[in-house]
């Protein structure tokens, strides 16, 4: 792992009885694309908040870069960027005229020229005069993710940058974050949307405000224990609910026409099926192994078919 450059030590917040963050503890790496996954109120907004310095953590504590993320927390701000969940742009200036603010706000020395290069180097440049609260989503997040990174900071923290945009969009934002990264930018984004979790170096999984995994998307698939078996069963939507009842089986879901089964031994539901297969209103057509990805993993944590111990095991 190369060297830790924010650290969570049991990091938690309640508000008032409820624990947001529930004693969180884990490290991310210089130059890593941590992925921060989770359900709506999952705690993940408020994790960043937390580290960005803007809410004081109830108990435990977190750095970047050795620096405390509260106490030092006016001393860490120039450290990183930070684009939130909300459109936080002045939606009556221009694209240039925001980028100038920010500049500005972080004291940047030659500004002009930093905000250009910014402009061409996020295709703003048919934009550059536009009012930023005329832009499409897309764009307004393309102009978000520019004023966070005009100061050139190591650090950015990304809440949910692509919500609510279309496939090609959210292509773009992706193709951009890689791009930053190039230059040894650490990025700490969050996502609910499991595609996007493939395109991460590393992954954390928050669900009720705790911690139950964190890997490579390679480790969090591995395991998951092996390849999952794939049925193709015609007509798939009263399949997945014929299949679902069938003991031994623990979840089934449909993926492009296919069914996918999670089950202990599915090998020998293949077995079986091939002597005898038991649902007569039903056309079974053939099966496949398939390797799981990332939505498959978060299927499991989400229906708690997997806690976090084994997975911790399966990782050593
Ligand atoms: N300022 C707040 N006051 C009270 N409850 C809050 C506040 N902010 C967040 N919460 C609660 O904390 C939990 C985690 O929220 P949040 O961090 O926003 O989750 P996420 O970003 O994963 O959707 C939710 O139950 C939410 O309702
Ligand atoms: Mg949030």
């Amino acid at each position: 792992m190369p060297k830790p450059l924010i650290v969570l030590t049991d990091l938690a917040k309640k508000f008032g009885h409820k624990a947001a963050v529930d004693k969180i503890s884990m490290s991310i790496g210089q130059g890593e694309v941590f992925g921060f996954l989770g359900a709506n109120g999952a705690g993940k907004t408020t994790t960043i908040r937390m580290l960005c310095g803007l809410t004081k953590p109830t108990a435990g504590r977190a750095s970047i870069d050795g620096l405390d993320v509260w106490r030092d927390r006016f001393r860490i701000r120039s450290k990183f960027g930070y684009v939130s969940q909300r459109f936080s742009l002045y939606a009556d200036l221009t694209v240039r005229e925001n980028l100038r603010f920010f500049a500005g706000a972080y004291r940047q020395d030659h500004i002009n020229e930093k905000v250009d290069r910014m402009v061409k180097e996020m295709d703003l440049e048919p934009y550059r005069d536009s009012r930023a609260g005329k832009l499409s989503g897309g764009y307004k997040q393309l102009l978000s993710m520019a004023c966070a990174l005009i100061h050139e900071p190591a650090l950015l923290f990304l809440d949910e940058p692509t919500a609510g945009l279309d496939p090609v969009h959210r292509q773009q934002i992706w193709d951009f974050l890689y791009q930053v990264t190039q230059s040894g930018t650490t990025i700490f984004v969050t996502t609910h949307y499991m595609d996007e979790a493939e395109r991460c170096t590393d992954v954390g999984f928050v669900q009720h405000g705790r911690l139950v995994a964190k890997g490579s998307p390679r480790q969090l698939k591995q395991a998951l224990g092996g390849d999952l078996l794939e049925v193709h069963v015609e007509p798939p939507m009263p399949a997945v609910l014929e299949l679902r009842k069938f003991p031994g089986i623990s979840a089934v879901d449909l993926r492009s026409g296919r069914l996918r089964i999670h089950a202990a031994d599915p090998q020998a539901l293949v077995d079986q099926w091939q002597q005898y297969w038991p649902f007569p209103g039903l056309k079974f057509l053939g099966y496949s192994w398939v390797e799981p990805d990332m939505e498959d993993v978060f299927n499991a944590y989400a229906q708690g078919r997997h806690s976090p111990n084994q997975v911790q095991a399966a990782l050593k």
